[in-house]
């Protein structure tokens, strides 16, 4: 499933191509964007292809590619998962690279754009994230978009041979319209 075309300022949502599959790789290559994230790897690119063909037949999830509306140049995905949660709640996730991308505002318009959509058409209640809690650049960014902390999950991730704290976080429908 795949939303309909979602666009800010500098940045459009659109869905992935097979073709987007070596962009993907190489971002999700870099140490500095993959020790945040749940991943398995190291990721080949006709798991990455499969991946992405499988996202137009996807039902309980919308992922999209993150594009510089002024060039074209994919920097990224967002998506919500797990939308058949009858709580009416989405988990959602990001990634964006390389590094020389990131504190330009993109992480904060690409999620906004998405989990505005999830609030507006796909009618949820709550949009919840887990961040691990070194993660100090996606945790501002998220609270300045209206994400909450909601707690700390004591070790919950594995970053190599470590455990990490991951913080939880989320926004509810009502906090959302609020600001909006
Ligand atoms: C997390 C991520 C999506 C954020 O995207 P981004 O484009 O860098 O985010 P933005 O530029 O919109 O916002 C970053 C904010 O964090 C701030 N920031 C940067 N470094 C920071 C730090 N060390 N501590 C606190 N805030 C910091 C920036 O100043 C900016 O806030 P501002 O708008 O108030 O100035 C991106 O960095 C990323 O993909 N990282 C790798 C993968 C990842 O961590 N995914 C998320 C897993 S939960």
């Amino acid at each position: 499933m795949f939303p309909p075309r979602l666009e800010g300022p500098r940045l459009l949502l659109r869905p992935l191509v097979a073709a987007d599959a070596p962009r993907l790789t190489a971002i999700l290559d870099d140490p500095a964007v993959h020790r945040n994230l749940r991943l398995e790897r190291p990721i080949s690119l006709a798991a990455e292809r499969e991946f992405i063909t499988a996202l137009a037949r996807a039902t309980e999830e919308v992922v999209v590619g993150i594009a510089a509306r002024d060039d074209g140049r994919l920097l990224g995905v967002t998506g919500l998962h797990q939308l058949a949660d009858p709580a009416r709640q989405a988990e959602f996730g990001i990634f964006i690279g390389g590094p020389e991308e990131w504190g330009k505002g993109h992480g904060q318009e690409a999620t906004r754009l998405i989990v505005g959509y999830g609030f507006d058409a796909l009618r949820l209640n709550r949009v919840w994230l887990h961040v691990h809690a070194d993660n100090a650049r996606g945790i501002h960014a998220y609270e300045r978009v209206g994400f909450r902390r909601e707690g700390v999950l004591r070790q919950a991730a594995l970053r190599g041979d470590r455990f990490v704290d991951v913080i939880a976080m989320a926004v509810l429908r009502e906090e959302w319209r609020a600001r909006r």
